[in-house]
């Protein structure tokens, strides 16, 4: 990929994250959150017609027979050079029907065969920010050793760092084994992807993720750790051996294997993600007269460089969720 059509093409994706946010931003708070994920995807697939690339989802809404549109193994694009893509096209999809914080629309795009092909199962997480000592956490760690290393190399006391991680009753462990030692945790609804990122933001006040989430969602967190210069591992967890043969047949070598962040998303990833709902990260959609701005952000890991994008759009001179 030339290095000018690469620099475009991150910017072309925010158009796309944009379309579904604005889709997807109409079923704000009205408790369908599959209504609110269809109009994001059918809105993402659209405004994807119009990029220049010859695209193939591997992360995906799940595969052909269960999702009608952004299934694995989709092809998208107008045509252009090989690109893997994996897509969330509402990451959040109940916090969007509830009208609660964080929900996202997310793209990552990659040269063809550096995406894991993660099937829609559970991957357990460890992520942490940039600048730090490589290898400085590990999946398999104790929690308390993990968070006194990071507390160690950050100067921080570790009654200072603060745990993200969902609130389920499968992290009673991670939640105990933090407080144990004095530190904090910070426990949220939904939205993983948002969290993870959230690790290696200044000022977002996370430093640092353990969990249990979805493995696609998994990928999209590593694509944006990789510009950010965070660290991240993750290692997908079964709920049966169905699931093991499914990893397997989609081409996971070693179904227990601790998967590194260049695993997950290597090569040179580029990264968009639009707010639907306002959290950490994103301000979410907002009406504006006759239109709405949206809040977004573009990284690409070749250069690092992370923009932050606010867009004003006007409803009277476009078609609903059209870039
Ligand atoms: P959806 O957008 O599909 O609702 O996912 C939200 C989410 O919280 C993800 O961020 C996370 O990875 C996953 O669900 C966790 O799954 P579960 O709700 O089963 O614990």
């Amino acid at each position: 990929m030339a290095y000018q059509s690469d620099r475009n093409l991150a910017l072309e994706l925010v158009r796309v994250t944009e379309a579904a946010a604005l889709a997807a931003w109409h079923w704000v708070g009205k408790g369908n959150k599959n209504e609110a994920d269809g109009a994001a995807t059918e809105a993402m697939r659209r405004a994807f017609d119009t990029v220049a690339i010859d695209g193939l989802v591997v992360i995906g809404e799940g595969e052909m027979d269960e999702a009608p549109m952004m299934y694995i193994g989709e092809r998208v694009g107008a045509g252009g050079p090989a690109m893997d893509i994996a897509v969330d096209p509402l990451e959040g999809t109940t916090l969007t029907a509830k009208g609660g914080p964080n929900a996202l629309t997310v793209i990552a795009l990659a040269e063809h065969g550096n995406f894991l092909h993660a099937p829609d199962i559970y991957m357990e997480k460890i992520g942490i920010g940039g600048g730090l000592p490589p290898d400085l956490v590990h999946l398999d760690a104790p929690v308390a050793e993990n968070l006194r290393n990071l507390a160690q190399a950050k100067k921080v006391d570790v009654a200072d760092i603060v745990l993200c991680t969902l609130d389920r009753d499968r992290h009673a462990d991670i939640i105990r084994a933090t407080r144990e030692i004095g530190a904090r945790v910070m426990l949220l609804p939904d939205g993983d992807v948002a969290a993870i990122i959230a690790t290696t933001l200044p000022n977002s006040g996370v430093d640092i993720f353990i969990g249990t989430g979805g493995a696609p969602e998994g990928v999209l967190s590593a694509a944006a750790l990789r510009c950010t210069g965070g660290q991240m591992q993750g290692r997908l967890k079964y709920d049966d051996d169905a699931q093991i043969v499914r990893a397997t047949s989609m081409g996971i070598a070693d179904p227990h294997k601790i998967f590194t962040i260049e695993e997950l998303a290597g090569g040179n990833v580029m990264f968009a993600a639009t707010g639907v709902t306002t959290g950490a990260m994103l301000r979410g959609v907002q009406r504006a007269g006759q239109g709405a701005v949206t809040h977004s952000i573009v990284m690409r890991s070749k250069s690092g460089t992370v923009r932050y994008i606010e867009a004003h759009h006007d409803f009277n001179t476009k078609t609903w969720g059209a870039s």
